[in-house]
Formats: C-alpha cells, sequence, structure tokens
C-alpha cells in the first residue's frame, strides 16, 4: 500500500501548447464537414485528444536533446548503434530492422511468410496486423480466452491466449500452413488487457512441440510488464527490465510500434532470430524503407527512441501511467459507466452497446456514442467495433465482437484536471445515452474502412 492516494505526475511541465474551446455548434459544423468520422477532423478543433495513445506522447529534455543529438549519415550512423543498443538491452534478437512504424515493420514480416493458405494466430491482432496478413491473402485467426471476450468479466489476464484452442487450430490446420504465432502485449483490440509470463511459457511450448516461432507483437511491453509485476505470482519483487527480457527470451522475434512504448512519435522495428528470414526482411526494408542502419528513420528518430526505451522501463513511471488510467476508468465505473474491466493500460474501454442498446449493431453503437462525446465536449474517442472490424475483403460486414469507445490517453501529454474534465463529460453524456441514434456508412474503402468512410445520422 503506497502511503499517499494522490497519482502525481512523475515531471515536470517545461513547454506547453494551447488548445482551443469550441462549442457544440462549432463541433457539430465541423462533425458534419468531417462525415461524422473523427480521425477527418483537424486536431485543432478538438479539446482532448484520446484518438490514440500512438505517437502522441511528450518527449522528455533527454529525448529533445538526442534529437540534436541525431547524426544524419546514410549508412552506420551513432545515431543507429545507440538505437540497437538500446532495443537489445530489452530484446537481445539477432536482427533488428528499423522501420518507421509498426504497420511496416508488419508489412515486411508479412510479406516474407505470409500468402495464400497461410494462417497465423494471435491473441488478437491488432487492425493493422490483421490487415497486413490478409493483404497476403493468409487468414488472422484471433483466440484470446473467453474471458477476452466479455467487457465486464474480471481477470487479471484478459489479453492471453487460450491456448487450449490453440493447441486444437495448430492441430487441425498443420502447421505447415502455419508460419507463426503471435501474441499481443497488451492485447490493444481487447480491452488493453495483459498477457501473462505463464500464458507466455505455455504459448512457447505448444510452439515448441509443433516447431513453430513465436513472434510478439510488443507496441506496451513496458505496460505490460508493469501488470505482471502486480498481478502474476512470484513477479512482485522483479525488476521490469527482467520482466521484459524474459518476455522476450520465450519469443522468436517481435514487431513494434515505438510510437507507443518507444515514448516516441514515429518508429519501429521488426526483430528476429531466423537469418534467412531476415535476408529477405532487409531487401524488402531497402525497397521500402531504407538502408537498413536507418530504415524509415532519421537519425535523430533513433536517438528519440533509444532514450525512450530506456525512460519507459522507469518503474516510477509505470505506476504513473498505469495508475492514472486506472483513475479514469475507475470514476466511469463508478458512475455506472459499462466499461471493459480490469481496466487497461493506455486505454478506458467503454462498452457502448451495453450503453446504447437502442443502436443495433449495424447502425455502429461505438460511432454514435464517440460522436456524441466529441460534440458535447470535445473529447476525442475512437470506435474499435464493427465499424473497425465488420467489413471483410470480400464486402460483407459481420458483426464484431465488442462494440467500444477508446479512450486513449497520450503519454505524459494531460494533466489530472484535463481527466476530471473527460470523466464530467462523459457521464454527462452516459446519462443521456438512451437519446443517442445510430449511423449508416455513405462511403468506404474495402480496407481499414475506419480512417476514410463518411456516415450521416439515421433519422
Ligand atoms: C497492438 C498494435 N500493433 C500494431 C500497431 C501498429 O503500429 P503503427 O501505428 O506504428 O503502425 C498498433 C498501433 O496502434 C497497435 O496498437
Amino acid at each position: 500500500m503506497e502511503r499517499w492516494r494522490t497519482i502525481i505526475e512523475p515531471f515536470r511541465i517545461k513547454s506547453v501548447e494551447p488548445i482551443r474551446l469550441t462549442t457544440v455548434g462549432e463541433r457539430q459544423a465541423r462533425l458534419e464537414t468531417a462525415g461524422y468520422n473523427l480521425f477527418n477532423l483537424h486536431s485543432d478543433d478538438v479539446l482532448i485528444d484520446l484518438l490514440t495513445d500512438s505517437g502522441t506522447g511528450a518527449m522528455s529534455s533527454d529525448q529533445w536533446a538526442g534529437i540534436q543529438r541525431g547524426d544524419e549519415s546514410y549508412a552506420g550512423s551513432p545515431s543507429w548503434f545507440h538505437f540497437l543498443e538500446s532495443v537489445q538491452a530489452l530484446f537481445p534478437f539477432t536482427h533488428v530492422i528499423p522501420t518507421h512504424q509498426g504497420r511496416a515493420a508488419e508489412k515486411i514480416l508479412f510479406s516474407v511468410v505470409g500468402g495464400p493458405g497461410k494462417a497465423i494466430p494471435s491473441n488478437t491482432h491488432f487492425d493493422t496486423t490483421r490487415a497486413n496478413i490478409e493483404f497476403t491473402g493468409a487468414e488472422a485467426v484471433d483466440l484470446v480466452i473467453e474471458e477476452g471476450r466479455h467487457p465486464s468479466v474480471i481477470h487479471p489476464f484478459k489479453g492471453n491466449m487460450d491456448t487450449e484452442a490453440l493447441g486444437a487450430f495448430i492441430h487441425e490446420r498443420g502447421e505447415a500452413s502455419i508460419p507463426l504465432v503471435m501474441v499481443t502485449i497488451t492485447n490493444n483490440t481487447g480491452g488493453g488487457q495483459p498477457v501473462s509470463l505463464e500464458n507466455l511459457r505455455a504459448v512457447r511450448a505448444i510452439c515448441d512441440r509443433y516447431g513453430l516461432p513465436l513472434f510478439l507483437d510488443a507496441c506496451r511491453f513496458a505496460e505490460n510488464a508493469w501488470f505482471i509485476k502486480q498481478r502474476e505470482a512470484g513477479q512482485a519483487d522483479r525488476p521490469i527490465v527482467d520482466i521484459v527480457r524474459e518476455m522476450a527470451s520465450l519469443a522468436d522475434g517481435m514487431t513494434m510500434s515505438a510510437k507507443k512504448d518507444g515514448l516516441a512519435n514515429i518508429g519501429g522495428w521488426l526483430a528476429l532470430n531466423d537469418d534467412a528470414w531476415a535476408a529477405q526482411a532487409r531487401n524488402l526494408l531497402i525497397l521500402t524503407e531504407g538502408f537498413p542502419t536507418y530504415g524509415g528513420l532519421a537519425g535523430r528518430d533513433l536517438e528519440a527512441i533509444a532514450q525512450g526505451l530506456r525512460e519507459v522501463v522507469d518503474e516510477d513511471y509505470l505506476r504513473y501511467r498505469i495508475r492514472s488510467t486506472a483513475y479514469l476508468g475507475d470514476a466511469l465505473v463508478a458512475a455506472g459507466v459499462p466499461c471493459v474491466q480490469p481496466i487497461g493500460g493506455h486505454a478506458v474501454y467503454i462498452d457502448a452497446a451495453a450503453l446504447l442498446p437502442q443502436v443495433s449493431w449495424d447502425a455502429y453503437p461505438g460511432q454514435a456514442l464517440a460522436v456524441a462525446l466529441y460534440r458535447e465536449g470535445g473529447i476525442r474517442g475512437c470506435e474499435i467495433g464493427t465499424v473497425m472490424f465488420g467489413l471483410h475483403p470480400d464486402g460483407t460486414q459481420t458483426q464484431a465482437a465488442m462494440e467500444l469507445v477508446r479512450l486513449a490517453i497520450p503519454r505524459r501529454v494531460y494533466t489530472q484536471s484535463h481527466i476530471d474534465y473527460v470523466i464530467e463529460v462523459v457521464r454527462w453524456v452516459a446519462e443521456r445515452a438512451g437519446e443517442l441514434g445510430g449511423y449508416r456508412i455513405t462511403e468506404q474503402p474495402l480496407q481499414l474502412r475506419h480512417f476514410t468512410a463518411r456516415f450521416e445520422p439515421i433519422g
């Protein structure tokens, strides 16, 4: 038990950025222009931007100093070696392939290992991972534990893989059609829920039984490690870095978006031990991203990530990070707002299907709630439901497993009073949720439609 209850931000603010207050009428006009898609808004029309925690964090003074030190040599820059050292200190894979963000690492990996007839199981694939797998003609399969599919069910590691289902799936499909198994830590799509070390070890054992490689989608590895330290038996006294290294030791490779637990505004990497796959991946990197010692990044970005990786495993930072996300979630739950529980690491997920039972899944309850939060309070969240996951490559639509609105917390950006404001607005909207109607889509692409689709209110 800690002595003081108040969560303080473990930093002082050195540089500030104004945010602009707008009226409900102004925001309604912006929504109409944006086709009711919050991705189409100008961000200076947003008051509190909880669209994503990806690349939206505030950098530290040491990271800004790294930006100044960045060496922009085309090949063999010292900034590359700083980056490599920082990555391998946590994830000692043989090959590290720098990319401009996580999806570029996914694109390269699945171009090498994917293709028609292949299947990639995961606890839950993130949307870009799924899209990159499906783009090659392979199948992306989600096998999270049953508890992870139910927003209100409490479980300490709701991101865990259903290992029985994984074994059965591999047995049924045959290992030859499965190039690798993936585990997403934490499970973003499933509510930012962690995966235990015990589960990772069990997945590793299944992979060993069938001779399959295991890859981590490690975007929020430090948050996952913090949950392991807090919740898993026998882990409380271990340094975070040790837990991270054990997670890495159970895998054969990883994809990473440095825009999350790299504490940077851009960047990512693919890391792996397999020499043949790495050679193919580097060829693709040169074709699409850049030379292997900078990939998709400037030297200054490599420095920012190198420093970010040192800061993100700091326990004072992680304690603040996870407790301040829980502060928002606990207040909403106490006010009777249905949320995915327990509260995840980087975001609070509101269960829009439960809050708006009058809006059917194909009228997109998550979209309706996200639009209302913006209109009423200038808060931008993100639908994670049928809009994001319901459309299939053949153009058919099915209901997503959950209809959520994610309020993602950018790292080190908002203070407690910003979050108190968010709590007040969400409560106000939730009390009137019965008055909200649904939406229909008027325009959409076939892939990743949530980024560009346009909507109109029904009725
Ligand atoms: C779990 C997970 N995997 C992959 C990605 C893709 O990373 P990026 O946005 O850097 O392409 C994200 C981004 O949100 C994510 O949350």
